[in-house]
């Protein structure tokens, strides 16, 4: 049994991360900043929540005290006035690298697909700006990319699913960005693989066994619900307009980051370790009713 310190560990990757390494033994120190039940009933493993707030020296030392590894699935997608982009994914990734390295022990972080230093996207380039950071202060670290995730539920199965009951469907360009939507729970497989067989000093890139147009996964989806409401083009520009607005909201449905991701491919590099460097078959999303599977 080894411990193991999940940052982000109530987050949609996080709590499918922590089950997978309760139940296949391990103890789990849960680090987020709110308490939640995070127990993992009748697996051999344990999993405790450690009120942690990533962005303190001492918290994150606490988090990491008898750990001998660590993951760092921390996630921002919208800034606020208090929060930026930076705090989390540049400084906050690299201070728990800096303490697992300092304690010898390994550490999974946890970035995206597409991550680009000159991106018009503050996310993209803080994602990119917190990789170097964090190869730089753990050389031994793995950096895990996957592309979108998605399972049954989530926010992107349910707004694809959505789409069936509008009218007409506009599509982001012309739709034609490909996508390797990838699901949450092979990724947590990845990650746990990674631990378990002590994998150092690589980049996985994990994106699911399709790549899938845009309006190729609009027009699954319409399949799935009987219907065929037409599909109209909206261009990028008017998109990033409606989504800097929608930014100002308390929770955007789109925001101005999420379309500039979606502007260009977002899929697996040729010649990058992927699912099959582990050995992991995973799931596709069209092939998977649209996430109406398991
Ligand atoms: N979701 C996707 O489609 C997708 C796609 C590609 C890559 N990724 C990457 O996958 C990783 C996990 O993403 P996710 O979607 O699972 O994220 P998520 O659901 O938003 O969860 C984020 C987690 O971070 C914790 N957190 C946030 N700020 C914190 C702080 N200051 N201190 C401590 N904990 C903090 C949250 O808990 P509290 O709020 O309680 O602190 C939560 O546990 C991220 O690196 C993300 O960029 C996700």
């Amino acid at each position: 049994m080894t411990r193991i310190t999940v940052f982000g560990g109530t987050g949609f990757l996080g709590r499918r991360l922590v089950d997978r390494l309760a139940w296949a033994g391990h103890e789990v120190i849960v680090a987020a900043r709110h308490d939640r039940d995070v127990s993992v009933p009748d697996a051999p493993g344990t999993a405790i929540m450690r009120r942690t707030d990533v962005r303190d020296d001492a918290d994150v030392a606490a988090a990491l005290a008898g750990a001998t590894a660590a993951v760092n699935a921390i996630s921002l997608y919208v800034e606020r006035r208090d929060l930026r982009f930076e705090e989390i994914h540049v400084d906050a990734a690299t201070r728990i690298a800096r303490q697992a390295a300092d304690a010898g022990i390994g550490l999974v972080h946890v970035s995206g697909l597409g991550t680009e230093v000159d991106s018009d996207s503050a996310y993209v380039r803080a994602r990119a700006a917190g990789e170097r950071a964090v190869r730089q202060t753990h050389p031994d670290a793995v950096v895990v990319r996957p592309s979108v995730l998605f399972d049954p539920n989530d926010a992107f199965s349910s707004s694809l699913r959505m789409l069936a009951r509008l009218p007409v469907v506009p599509l982001f360009g012309h739709g034609e960005t490909r996508l390797q939507p990838v699901h949450v729970g092979d990724v947590a497989e990845a990650v746990a693989h990674l631990l378990e067989r002590g994998i150092a000093n690589a980049t996985y890139e994990l994106g699911g066994p399709g790549a899938h147009r845009y309006r190729d996964l609009v027009e699954a989806a319409l399949t799935a619900a009987g219907r065929h409401p037409p599909l109209v083009p909206v261009p990028f520009p008017l998109w990033r307009g409606l989504s800097a607005v929608l930014t100002a909201l308390p929770s955007p449905p789109l925001t101005r980051d999420q379309v500039i991701l979606l502007e260009k491919d977002n899929v697996v590099g040729d010649g990058a370790n992927t699912f099959a460097t582990l050995g992991i078959e995973p799931r596709d999303l069209v092939r998977n009713g649209l996430g109406g599977q398991h």
